[in-house]
């Protein structure tokens, strides 16, 4: 039976997000650029992106770049930087034709201008749709998103608009650039590294963990339908005892 087959479409995952690693490594290997890697790693997002559709998980969050990422050489950021102007721009039809809603979350108004602007332009062009909505983090990271989120937070208490008494779980995450999109429920990471990274911190407190060795390059849509096997047979207690989540069937 084929992977897809075997996955419930009742128990599908609504967010899963992607810690994208080891380009750099797969391009190594073959004795290429990194640069190679990452291109082919497009390919990647693309063919993860169809499988997402697939099976009809709502929201896809790959991590495309963090804050910490400024840190690379100055050539390998200029061709990132590039390279995700050029795909967003031969995208953003195909996108169109699957229904996949581009939304970004990040300090979007550190990315070079030329970056910045044809993102929006492409998250413009594809606000209509609602099959799928790709969340691409660009010079993200948890801890600046909790920066922004205390300081907002700070000031309107000290306009008077909000008492801190008022400030709970969900005043928090409707501050950070995640509002209004449900947790991860499934979090997955490739290359072999078991950390976060910097990535949805709060987000994902109830997330399933799932590492695989597959280098971001060769995942796609059968390693997707494997994570998400993978998850369907894991039990979400959420604190709670087992017996108590079975009951509630
Ligand atoms: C991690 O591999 C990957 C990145 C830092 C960038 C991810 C970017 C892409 C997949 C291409 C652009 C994406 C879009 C959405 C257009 P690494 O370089 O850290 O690999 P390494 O750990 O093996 O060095």
């Amino acid at each position: 039976m084929e992977l897809r087959d075997r996955i419930d479409p009742h128990r599908v995952p609504r967010h899963v997000a992607i810690i994208m690693d080891g380009n750099g490594r797969w391009a190594e290997k073959q004795g290429e650029m990194r640069v190679i890697g990452h291109m082919n790693g497009v390919n990647a997002v693309r063919e993860t992106l169809v499988g997402a559709t697939e099976i009809g998980i709502e929201h896809l969050t790959l991590y495309a770049f963090s804050t910490e990422n400024w840190n690379r050489p100055r050539s390998e950021v200029d061709a990132l930087m590039d390279l995700l102007v050029k795909t967003l721009l031969s995208e953003i039809d195909g996108l169109n034709e699957n229904g996949v809603k581009l939304n970004a979350i990040g300090d979007l108004a550190s990315l070079p201008e030329g970056c910045h602007d044809t993102l929006l332009e492409a998250m413009e062009r594809t606000a209509g749709n609602d099959r799928i909505t790709l969340n691409l983090a660009l010079s993200y990271s948890s801890r600046w998103e909790i920066v922004q989120m205390v300081q907002a937070l700070a000031v309107k208490a000290k306009e008077g608009r909000i008492a801190p008494a008022d400030i709970d779980a969900e005043m928090i995450a409707a501050h950070l650039s995640t509002a209004g999109i449900p947790d991860p429920e499934l979090l997955i990471r490739t290359s072999g590294e078991e950390r976060i990274s910097n990535f949805l911190l709060w987000q994902i407190a109830y997330s399933e963990l799932y590492f695989t060795p597959v280098l971001w390059p060769d995942f796609g849509k059968e390693e997707l339908f494997r994570a998400v096997l993978d998850y369907q047979g894991r039990e979400r207690r959420f604190g709670k005892i087992s017996e108590q989540v079975n009951r509630q069937g």
